[in-house]
């Protein structure tokens, strides 16, 4: 952190908040607002006067609250910039100034209690999101009572307990006598892998830290029992497993189960029930001190900051990355990248990794000065554009603006778009039009392929990243699938027009087939679940002109899917094979 604050060609920001982001990749306006510090950080060499005669009295959070803090303070000893700051809302009185011995004693004329926020507007080429996370807050497992025994810290508090710039300078004692603890605890999972309370997923770094933890306990007493509780250990990481077998070696016993009770006893240590589903026997521990592993969950500046980004998050609430194994640094948002627990919990190594190649990635980007963007873009027909603001509702990239109130045409950014074509199917006046894939050449596709004998056809519409790439797959296989099946490609299900579909059907089609990637894989984001919700429209007005809507199927198939692009082409032949000639004909006729 020294090093970036020094370095000439990196601006640092602190106690500054993204507050919006405009633009598109190579040309990001991100208003910064930049809260007062109240102190010029240029001038304030850290001496620490001011805080020896501040009255104000409060928790360090650096330190879990296990120390206090003045309010005019350094947040901690490493802070870039190395200087102090005042937190107004704490502070005495500034407004008029009532104390103002911080004043007094600054002889270099730090302290400025008129300075206030200040907005302004950074130029930005490429955005690296690398907001971290949050502890899981352990208060609602009463079980373990964290709320009521002070004995019972967590893993963090622990962290600063036994660190040499920690309120015990590096001592482990317990918190309710100051008594160095002869036996203490670890309870796994702490908010992590529970469907109860808590998050489902494993958070990664939790075994790891405890082990660590462990032998950093051993290194100052070797005599002190230590025992895990877990419900299992996650040692898989490089040299992880020999750090785990040689804290078993030093005497950690890992126990298997997690605490049901704690109970506080009268000279403060702790009774830990816990049934160990290795021997399946009910076992009571007494120990002095109890450490809860905490678990990771997204920080809390991830949602806002998805909505300024217009990026995704996972159903775990982490940020989602454009493609797990191709592009796992990347947001689906053209020039913006992840780097470390903002995308998912993950250790220093991970994150030292992801951070290097989201630099890597950013740096490729600026380095060219230029973007090469997609040739299949959406554009605008203007004077077929009544600014609804549909289109721009279901982009997955937000490269669609328009000015509802203005009554303006819709804008497309070309560089933020990625051709999906959802917009160009969503648009009820027909205003957009994708660029190789325009509603005329599909309609003419269309046409092409019914030409003769449509009942005879099994017409489907496939995605070019699944669903296409699942029939070459079957094709590659030699896969037996019905020779009457003709295929459209579109480069997302997103792009299937409702129009399409009753021109299909128009045309004679016995059976009309739309498949994609499955849901969650798509390459546009979100962009089929529009196409699900197209195909539930569509499935309603079918009933309502008597069509049956079993004709119109909808699959998902992945490119990997070759077997299962086989099997659904089967069972749309069994469909076709069910309509009748005449209720082809009645179709044609309800329709035309
Ligand atoms: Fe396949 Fe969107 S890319 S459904």
């Amino acid at each position: 952190m020294t090093d970036v604050g020094r370095h000439p060609k990196i601006k640092l920001h602190t106690m500054s908040e993204v507050v919006d982001v405009k633009g598109y990749v190579g040309n990001f306006k991100v208003k910064i607002l930049k809260k007062a510090r109240y102190i010029n950080e240029n001038e304030c060499t850290a001496c620490g006067e001011c805080a020896k005669v501040c009255p104000v009295v409060r928790p360090d959070e650096f330190n879990m609250g296990l120390s206090s803090r003045k309010a005019i303070y350094s947040p901690f000893p490493q802070a870039v910039p190395s200087s102090f700051l005042i937190n107004i809302n704490e502070c005495l009185g500034h407004n008029p100034v009532i104390c103002a011995k911080c004043l007094d004693v600054c002889d270099k004329g730090c302290i400025n209690f008129h300075m206030s926020d200040a907005e302004f507007v950074e130029d930005i080429g490429t955005i690296v999101v690398s907001t971290g996370m949050d502890v899981y807050d352990p208060t609602e497992l009463d079980e373990y009572g964290y709320t009521r025994f002070e004995n019972v810290v967590t893993s963090l508090e622990l962290e600063r307990l036994v660190n040499a710039g920690g309120p015990s300078q590096g001592e482990l004692i317990r918190p309710t006598d100051r008594k160095k603890p002869k036996s203490i605890g670890f309870i796994q999972c702490v908010g992590s892998r529970s469907s109860r309370k808590g998050n489902k997923y494993c958070s990664n770094i939790c075994c790891m830290n405890t082990i660590k933890s462990t032998l950093l306990l051993k290194e100052h007493d070797h005599d002190i029992e230590i025992k895990v509780f877990y419900i299992d250990i996650r040692a898989f990481g490089k040299g992880f497993e020999d750090l785990y077998l040689r804290s078993r070696r030093l005497g950690v016993q890992y126990l298997r189960g997690l605490p049901g009770t704690v109970e506080e006893q009268a000279d403060g240590s702790l009774k830990v029930a816990v049934e160990n589903t290795s021997t399946g026997k009910l076992e009571f521990h007494n120990l002095d001190m109890l450490v809860l592993a905490l678990g990771l969950k997204p920080s809390k500046s991830t949602r806002k900051l998805q909505e300024i980004l217009g990026l995704q998050l996972t159903s775990d609430g982490f940020f989602l990355e454009a493609h797990p194994k191709l592009q796992p640094v990347d947001a689906a948002t053209r020039g913006v990248f992840f780097a470390g627990c903002a995308e998912a919990p993950k250790d220093i190594k991970e994150s030292v990794t992801q951070a290097s190649a989201a630099a890597a990635r950013a740096i490729r980007l600026m380095h060219k000065g230029e973007i090469t963007s997609e040739p299949i873009t959406s554009e605008v027909i203007a004077e077929h554009c009544k600014s609804c603001g549909k289109c721009a509702e279901v982009c997955p990239y937000n490269a669609i603006t328009v000015d509802v109130k203005k009554k303006t045409p819709a804008v497309v950014n070309t560089a933020s778009c990625a051709g999906c074509g959802t917009c160009a199917a969503e648009c009820p006046f027909g205003a957009i039009t994708m660029s190789h894939f325009t509603d005329k050449q599909i309609t003419v596709q269309i046409d092409a392929l019914l030409d003769e004998k449509p009942e005879e056809k099994i017409l489907t519409f496939a995605c070019n990243w699944c669903s296409y790439a699942g029939a070459d797959s079957a094709g590659v296989s030699r896969l037996q699938y019905p020779p009457n099946v003709r295929l459209i490609r579109t480069m997302c299900s997103g792009r299937v027009d409702e129009n399409f579909i009753w021109h299909a059907f128009k045309k004679g089609a016995p059976v009309v087939l739309i498949s994609g990637c499955h849901i969650g894989d798509c390459h546009y984001i979100d962009a089929n679940h529009w196409t699900e919700k197209r195909i539930r429209k569509v499935h309603k007005k079918m009933e309502k002109r008597g069509i049956r809507k079993e004709r119109l199927q909808l699959e998902w198939i992945s490119a990997a899917e070759g077997i299962r692009f086989a099997e659904v082409m089967n069972k749309m032949e069994k469909l076709r094979k069910t309509v009748s000639d005449q209720e082809i004909a009645e179709t044609v006729e309800k329709l035309s």
